[in-house]
């Protein structure tokens, strides 16, 4: 059993493999938080606070006379607002009356077998032997309002999800200001915090720093989860690195605007609140309706942020992304660097052809194929084929793609409409609008507003007939700007805060409809590259493209960042031509497709501009992709550099969970003259196995002795233990030339070692 109540303490206590949480409802029936980290047994570890008269901090009514009893003070489940906890509030709300906040307290729980679903949300699953679910009642009596706190325990898988649902018992309407996911209080300990900033074109940045007293904010006012700042958070013990040390992950599985607030109090207390971005935010509850709240993965270990990394990747892996087609993706190649507007159904069958001739698996028709699309001012929202680019239909193109073996994909952006298209001439009022005021554009569109469900139904019958009736086997799903002009002209004035969040619930309704229609059909999420690539999207597309920057080298941290919350097999990541069209930069073609293979792996230029030496490296590399894709997709994955790629080296790698092979990436980002080469320590071997390297690619020059090359060098009949590669590391001689890289396959051999002996 995972979820155990102690009814003479009364503590509830959830365990999972490794580690145990633990709560207590108070005399005064306020739920108070007492533990998350390493597993201990059962018993009340209410003795670990020690009750102070803090000064200025309220005391609850009933405890009037115990000064040392304050809200203010004790860690919380899921805090209240203006009834003594001058901390961050989880739950802000007003009655009609004007009066705001609350008073939660404990009415009764459950213990359920199974994961709870959210309805409208997207959500982890499991079946009743993988998890346990924990509901707790809470009531405000003042207003009428009920918060059903849910707890998913992942036991085997080491993760604890949380979710509110917010229901109106009372009998007058209700305002709910804020509804958070998550309040987890954080007692003890020296924290640092690590989140990932960014914009366009560099994603998710790692940037860690030191808590400091107050209130440190990681949120996205943009209508999505944002290039700039993802709903992902972690709390790392100061001394905590890749391989050791505690770490606390929070991860919001939500689209949309979102914040989490991390507070440092006066008493040393952390407290994270997570969910929906309030200040886009308002929800009316009428009596009897019921408010979700978005999930929060919780993560906690004591073996450094790798291991964090290892749990959400799994996690994700087997409980959030529901497409079977997760790491099935075929090499595809996309026109969009290609080609961009500027295409024709010759000018594509001779791409295709090409492509075909390389071993490409799939063709991925790009912006530009619809409406009046010559450009990205015009033709958004019209999902009908172009026939002056494609006279003979898109069919005529997937057949022709088909009969040369390989798939067809093709890209839309369903939430965005144009000035310039029929879809805004007959619908003006779907876009998103202030009533008197130009509306800002973004790449010269708008937003529809996916808040209502004509929009949806619309959306769906045309995307429906366009799929089924045009051979498509992968949609890449984009979505080009962010929200301004917050306004829906269905809702009434007192609801206009609430068309934020009902854009993201009539995102997730479409992506449901389409991706249950069409099991079959990958979907690729994308925002002008990763705006978007948060939880909740993968729980519909089981991969989402990485970053609209292509340059191999950017491409390192923007992927390292990725890695430390989201799976390698999600990461969306092409092979393009270089001098690179976002940097200028020129890599070499082997270090941009090492870089490009720690992803979906796929190329992005027109294969018609390759030499002959490209065309045959690009076969070599497809054939590795596809040897090596259940290792990249499915290991565990290490950075071996530090994830903001400021050393000499970036590198990482990933081995099998039985520890018989591994595979080492390594670029060189600053070669050095008279350097000793480039020292790494493996992850993840059997110390007491022995090991060969059984392939090495190399791109860049070489510097060995005696004159063999080094792939001879080390692809001898040479012999390493786990543990030495492991402990002692591995040293490559110095690379040089510009971005110079290495891939090696450890296999373990069955042999016995001296050493190992
Ligand atoms: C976005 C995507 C690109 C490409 C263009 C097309 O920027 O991230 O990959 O699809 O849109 O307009």
């Amino acid at each position: 059993m995972a979820i155990i109540y102690n009814t003479e303490h009364r503590t509830i206590t959830l365990h999972t493999g490794r580690t145990t949480y633990q709560m207590q409802i108070d005399p005064n029936g306020h739920l108070l938080h007492l533990y998350y980290g390493a597993r201990v047994p059962d018993t009340s570890l209410a003795y670990l606070y020690v009750l102070t008269d803090c000064g200025f901090s309220p005391n609850s009514y009933e405890s009037r006379y115990r000064r040392d009893i304050s809200l203010d003070i004790l860690p919380q489940e899921y805090s209240s607002c203006n009834t003594g906890d001058y901390r961050l509030p989880a739950l802000d709300l007003s009655a009609d009356n004007g009066a705001w906040g609350t008073d939660l307290r404990y009415v009764s729980h459950d213990i359920l077998p199974g994961k709870y679903h959210l309805p409208g949300l997207p959500a982890s699953f499991g079946s009743e032997s993988e998890a346990e679910t924990l509901s707790v009642l809470l009531k405000d009596e003042a207003t009428g309002t009920e918060v059903t706190l849910l707890y998913g325990v992942f036991e085997d898988a080491d993760m604890i999800t949380r979710a509110a649902m917010i229901r109106n018992a009372g009998s007058r309407t209700i305002r709910l200001e804020k509804a958070s996911s998550l309040c987890l209080d954080v007692p003890f300990g020296q924290w640092d915090l690590l989140h990932f900033h960014g914009r366009h074109c560099m994603e998710r940045m790692p940037e860690r720093q030191r808590l400091i007293h107050g209130i440190q904010t990681v949120s996205s006012r943009r209508g999505a989860s944002s290039h700039h700042q993802n709903p992902f958070v972690v709390l790392m013990d100061h001394a905590a690195t890749e391989t050791s040390g505690v770490c606390l992950g929070a991860m919001l599985a939500y689209s949309g605007s979102h914040r989490t607030d991390i507070e440092l109090d006066q008493t040393g207390l952390v407290r994270i609140v997570s969910g929906i971005n309030e200040d886009t935010f308002a929800w009316e509850l009428a009596p009897g309706e019921t408010f979700s709240a978005p999930e929060v993965l919780l993560c906690w270990t004591d073996q450094g942020l790798g291991d964090i990394s290892h749990h959400y990747h799994r996690f994700l892996l087997n409980h959030m992304i529901r497409s079977k087609l997760v790491n099935r993706c075929p090499i595809l190649i996309n026109t969009w660097e290609a080609m961009m507007f500027d295409f024709t159904a010759e000018r594509l069958m001779h791409f295709a052809q090409d492509a075909a001739e390389l071993g490409i698996g799939m063709l991925v028709l790009d912006d530009g194929w619809f409406g009046n699309r010559n450009s990205d001012n015009s033709g958004l929202g019209d999902w009908t084929v172009n026939t002056s680019k494609l006279p003979g239909g898109l069919l005529e193109i997937a057949n022709g793609v088909h009969a040369l073996g390989m798939k067809f994909g093709l890209w839309i952006e369903p939430e965005m409409v144009n000035e310039d298209s029929d879809l805004y001439r007959a619908h003006p009022d779907w876009a998103l609008s202030v009533p008197g005021r130009k509306p800002s554009m973004g790449r010269n569109q708008l937003v529809l507003d996916m808040g209502r469900c004509e929009v949806v139904d619309a959306l769906f019958e045309m995307l429906s007939t366009l799929i089924s009736q045009n051979g498509i086997d992968y949609i890449k799903w984009d979505m080009n700007r962010n929200m301004t002009d917050i306004y829906s002209h269905a809702l009434p004035e007192e609801r206009q805060p609430e068309a934020s969040h009902r854009y993201i619930l009539g995102v997730y309704d479409l992506m449901d409809r389409l991706t249950t229609a069409f099991p079959e059909v990958l979907f690729e999420g994308c925002a002008g590259g990763g705006g978007r690539f948060d939880a909740g999207m993968l729980y519909y597309t089981p991969q989402i493209w990485c970053s609209d920057d292509t340059d191999a080298i950017e491409r390192l941290t923007i992927q390292m960042g990725t890695s430390v919350g989201y799976p390698i097999a999600t990461v969306g990541a092409h092979v393009s031509i270089c001098p690179n069209q976002q940097t200028g930069r020129t890599v070499p073609f082997g270090t941009r497709a090492l870089t490009a293979m720690s992803g979906t792996f796929g190329y992005e230029l027109d294969p018609a501009h390759l030499t002959e030496e490209e065309k045959s490296q690009v076969k070599g590399q497809i054939e590795r992709f596809k040897k090596l894709r259940e290792l990249i997709g499915t290991g565990r994955y290490h950075r071996l550099s530090d994830f903001n790629c400021e050393q000499d080296v970036v590198a990482w790698e990933f081995s099998k969970e039985d520890g018989s092979q591994a595979l080492l990436n390594l670029v060189v980002t600053h070669p050095r003259a008279n350097g000793h080469g480039s020292h790494v320590k493996l992850r993840g071997l059997c110390s007491d196995a022995v090991y060969r390297i059984a392939e090495a690619v190399f791109e860049g020059r070489q510097i060995v002795l005696e004159s063999t090359s080094l792939s001879e060098t080390l692809l001898e009949d040479r012999r390493f233990s786990g543990a030495s590669l492991m402990q002692a590391g591995f040293t490559l001689p110095p690379l040089l030339g510009d971005y110079p890289s290495v891939q090696l396959l450890f296999e373990r051999v069955d042999e016995v070692l001296e050493c190992v002996r």
